[in-house]
C-alpha cells in the first residue's frame, strides 16, 4: 500500500474524470492521498474533497507564486479550514525564486512564508514546503523560524549537503517523478543517502508525471513508478519502500 503525500486532485485537469482517477489509485494500492491548496480558493476545494472521500486528506496554504492572494484575513480563513479533522497540514507554502526574480517580491514571499509557519505552530500542524531555487533562504528560515515545527520539503531538488541539514532539523524530503527522469541530477545521490525515516513519496499530480508517463497528466496511481525507482537506487524491495514511506506519512500527518 502506498500513500501519495502531495497531489492536486482539485485541479481542473481532473474535473471530467476525478472518480476514475481515484478508482485507478485504489486499484494500484494507493490507500491515502493528500491534496494541497495553493490559493484560498484551492485550499477550500481540497478541504471539500477530503470531506467527501475517506481516502483523501488536505493541506491548506498560500503558495509563493500566489502571494497576491494573501491579505490580513487569510490566516484566519486558513485556520477555519484547518479546524476540520481531514485537514492535516499547512501547505503548500514556501519560496519560489525560479518564477520570481524581483527582490522586493521575494521578501514578501519570505514574510508570508514565515506568517504561515507561525500559523502552523499555533494550530499544531505539520508543514509542506515548496522550495524552488531558494534552497539557501528556505533552510535559513527553517533554522530560525521553524522551532517546534515538523514538515517536508516537497519535490526536493536541493543538494545532499542541504538535505543533511534538513534531516538534522527532523524534516522529511518528498520524492516524486523527477527521480525517474534521465536528468535527475543530484536527486539519486540524495535519496541513496536518505535515512529511511526521512523520505516521503508523492506525485504532485497533475504535474511531473514519472517515466514512462513523462509529459502526460500525472495521477496518484503513478506513484508506484517513484517507489520502483527508489527501491532500485536504494537496493531495497518495493514492499519495503512502500511500508516505510507509508509509515512516515502516517507519522508526520497523523493519518
Ligand atoms: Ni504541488
Amino acid at each position: 500500500m502506498f500513500i501519495d503525500t502531495h497531489c492536486h486532485l482539485e485541479d481542473e485537469n481532473f474535473s471530467s474524470d476525478r472518480l476514475e482517477v481515484l478508482a485507478r489509485a485504489k486499484a494500484a494500492g494507493v490507500e491515502a492521498i493528500i491534496n494541497f491548496g495553493s490559493t484560498l480558493e484551492s485550499s477550500i476545494a481540497v478541504a471539500d474533497l477530503a470531506k467527501n472521500f475517506s481516502e483523501l486528506y488536505a493541506g491548506v496554504g498560500i503558495h509563493p507564486e500566489e502571494i497576491d492572494d494573501f491579505d490580513e484575513k487569510t490566516g484566519a480563513k486558513l485556520a477555519e479550514l484547518a479546524a476540520d479533522k481531514k485537514v492535516v497540514a499547512i501547505g503548500e507554502i514556501g519560496l519560489d525564486y525560479h518564477w520570481e526574480k524581483d527582490s522586493a517580491r521575494r521578501l514578501i514571499q519570505q514574510k508570508i512564508f514565515i506568517e504561515q509557519l507561525d500559523l502552523a505552530r499555533q494550530l499544531n500542524l505539520p508543514v509542506c514546503i515548496h522550495d524552488r531555487e531558494a534552497h539557501g533562504d528556505t533552510l535559513k528560515i527553517l533554522q530560525t523560524e521553524g522551532k517546534n515545527l515538523r514538515g517536508v520539503l516537497h519535490c526536493y531538488s536541493g543538494s545532499l549537503e542541504t538535505a543533511r541539514e534538513i534531516w538534522k532539523l527532523g524534516w522529511f524530503i518528498g520524492v516524486d517523478g523527477p527521480l525517474t527522469f534521465k536528468n535527475s541530477a543530484k536527486l539519486p545521490e540524495v535519496v541513496k543517502a536518505a535515512p529511511r525515516d526521512m523520505i516521503l513519496i508523492e506525485t504532485d499530480a497533475p504535474y511531473l508525471a514519472p517515466v514512462p508517463f513523462r509529459g502526460k497528466r500525472n495521477e496518484p496511481a503513478f506513484v508506484v513508478e517513484v517507489v520502483k525507482k527508489l527501491a532500485e537506487i536504494r537496493g531495497e524491495t518495493l514492499e519495503e519502500v512502500a511500508a516505510y514511506t507509508a509509515a512516515n506519512a502516517k507519522n508526520l500527518y497523523t493519518l
